[in-house]
């Protein structure tokens, strides 16, 4: 892989995105950024917080600025959030600017590797998180595809495989 294209991870919450990129940028020795993260950096306050106060469409505003910048750099491991492929121009800005890996987990898998924690505000707040989890899977997994270079199945695999197997397929 071109040492100057970026490796950007999508897929749904609980996919191993942050896990898997950071073991992904120390293998290559390249630099990792997560995309919540630097949101929350740069705001000063967590994403729950964020949403409370600007609603999911202020998040998704922030988190488009976010990605622009971040895929503005070269060289670099992006893991994203798992609704960064809901907006057009993100998955446009996505798909021009990396090689693009998602992450394919199932909601049973999701479940196991999500809580009912406040930190995951589309989770936080409903009675049926299997339900929410189906629901986004199937206006998101499309998405996902629409823009993915590569697939990689997570169900039952510890993020060193997932890695692992991720670099034997790297172009
Ligand atoms: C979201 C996923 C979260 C975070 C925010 C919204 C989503 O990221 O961006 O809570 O819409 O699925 P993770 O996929 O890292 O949990």
């Amino acid at each position: 892989m071109n040492p100057s294209q970026n490796l950007i991870l999508i897929g749904p919450m609980g996919s191993g995105k942050s896990a898997v990129g950071r073991a992904l940028a120390r293998e290559l020795h390249r630099d990792f950024f997560d995309s919540d993260d630097v949101i929350e950096e740069r705001t000063g306050v967590d994403i729950p917080f964020i949403f409370e106060k600007e609603g999911e469409d202020g998040f998704r505003q922030r988190e488009t600025r976010i990605l622009e910048e971040l895929t503005d750099k070269a060289g670099i491991v992006l893991a994203t959030g798992g609704g960064a492929v809901v907006r057009d121009e993100n998955r446009r800005c996505l798909g021009a600017r990396g090689f693009v890996v998602y992450l394919e987990t199932s909601v049973e898998q999701q479940l196991k590797r999500t809580n009912r924690g406040r930190e995951r505000p589309l989770l936080s707040e409903v009675d049926d998180r299997r339900e929410r989890l189906e629901a986004l899977m199937q206006d998101r997994e499309p998405k996902y595809l629409e823009i993915a270079d590569l697939i990689v199945g997570t169900d039952g695999r510890k993020v060193q495989a997932v890695a692992r197997d991720i670099l034997a397929q790297l172009p």
